[in-house]
């Protein structure tokens, strides 16, 4: 799991319109009580998604402390295929034991950066596993991407892309934050 970095450090909900908080704040409380949705945020580069993936781990802190979920777990989507490849090199047993624990773990999981990166088949199987199985046991997901819905379909996944497009779907725009203007 990845520790916050530093850029990320003072990320939190004030920072978005309330048109953006609002979305999520509705996925929390309509997931507390029905069970989770997959929440997407897609958008281009720089508009503010692992930022606001951020400041969504430090809101779903109080489910944590209220004992409803253990731990968020924070993945960049690269970091998840790397350790999926070492639990692999260590054994097909070890790499599935990894891939059941993060389907099945109680807390929100979070994968920056879904995108077009080379996948050997069986990453490509865990990740459609992992979202697949999170999806259907309705635990909390949240997916961010520079990708459209319809370019998952075609890079990673129809069935993840479906599973997406079922959940909560949220749009970033804007400018690139990392340019200077
Ligand atoms: N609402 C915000 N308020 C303050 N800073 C922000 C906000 N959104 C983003 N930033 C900052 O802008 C920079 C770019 O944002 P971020 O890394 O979240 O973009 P991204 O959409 O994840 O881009 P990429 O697709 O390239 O990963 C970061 O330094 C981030 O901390
Ligand atoms: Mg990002």
């Amino acid at each position: 799991m990845a520790k916050k970095p530093k850029k990320f450090k003072g990320a939190e909900m004030g920072d978005f319109p309330a048109a953006v908080a609002n979305v999520v704040e509705d996925w929390i409380d309509h997931g507390n009580e029905k069970g989770f949705e997959m929440l997407s945020v897609m958008g281009p580069a720089g508009v503010g998604k692992t930022h606001l993936a951020w400041a969504v781990m430090d809101l779903f802190l109080p489910n944590v402390k209220r004992g409803r979920y253990s731990y968020p777990d924070f993945w960049k989507s690269t970091g998840l295929i790397m350790e999926m490849q070492a639990c692999m090199g260590e054994g097909a047993g070890h790499y599935r034991g990894m891939i059941e624990n993060l389907a099945e773990h109680d807390n929100l999981v979070v994968i920056d950066d879904l995108g077009t990166e080379k996948m050997t088949d069986f990453a490509h199987t865990g990740i459609v596993h992992l979202i697949s199985s999170r999806e259907e046991a309705m635990l909390p997901t949240m997916i961010t991407s520079n990708l459209t819905i319809d370019e998952i379909a075609e890079h990673i996944d129809s069935r993840v892309a479906s599973r997406l497009a079922g959940g909560v779907v949220l749009g970033m725009q804007g400018k690139d934050r990392r340019v200077k203007s």
